[in-house]
């Protein structure tokens, strides 16, 4: 193993290409948590192989590439977000909140928070309808295509932030708790053009236990 290892530095340092460097890191797909149909009606199985195994994996592997031999290599993706812009904030970006958006999901969601994430709720917007409907109004309002955030402060401080494109709260210094994804990829094949009923129909689907542990 080790003369391998040596050999195989001695070719690169001779500036060979015909010896493939191996890989020190390199994002992967996110395993889905329930089946393909395991969200229907709310999100069918058609939109989650599109979404999850078409967009999603575009992004993972443009991010792959563009992250080759530049400095964000060997960064975690929240960094990578932090640190970069252009094609590699938009990929990182996108792989990051899909990553947030597909776990937070449950065939056997829905129902209320519990706990400390339920006070903070209740402290920040009133009661968890009231967030219910502030959280609806900043996706549907929100024009184009982009996101809608919960979030949390150092302090544990809740707010809704929208996010345009593939914009997540860690570039403002905020945890991201929940998040909408309200492009057109997400909801056409099941709503068209209701963004609204779309983003009414997620709370059914939504694993609060999940949420709770990102709080
Ligand atoms: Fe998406």
């Amino acid at each position: 193993m080790i003369s391998l290892f040596l050999s195989v530095v001695l070719i690169l340092s001779n500036g060979q290409t015909t010896v493939k460097k191996e890989k020190s890191m390199s994002f992967e797909l996110v395993k889905l948590p329930y089946t393909a149909e395991g969200l229907e009606p709310v999100i069918s199985k058609q939109t989650i192989e599109l979404h999850h195994g078409k967009h999603l994996q575009t992004y993972v592997n443009n991010l792959n590439n563009l992250i080759q031999g530049t400095q964000f290599e060997n960064l975690s993706l929240e960094v990578i977000v932090k640190k970069s812009d252009g094609a590699i904030f938009n990929n990182a970006g996108q792989v990051l909140n899909h990553n947030l958006y597909f776990t937070q999901f449950s065939p056997l969601g829905g129902g209320v928070p519990s706990g400390k994430l339920a006070e903070a709720i209740h402290v920040a917007f009133g009661s968890f309808e009231n967030f219910q409907k502030e959280f609806e109004t900043a996706g549907t309002s929100l024009f184009g295509s982009g996101w809608v955030w919960l979030a949390k402060d150092n302090d544990g401080k809740l707010s809704i932030t929208k996010e345009t494109n593939a914009g997540n709260p860690v570039t403002k210094g905020l945890t991201p708790l929940l998040g909408f994804d309200v492009w057109e990829h997400a909801y056409y094949v099941d709503y068209q053009n209701r963004r609204a009923d779309h983003l009414k129909s997620l709370w059914k689907i939504i694993d609060w236990s999940v949420v709770e542990k990102r709080y």
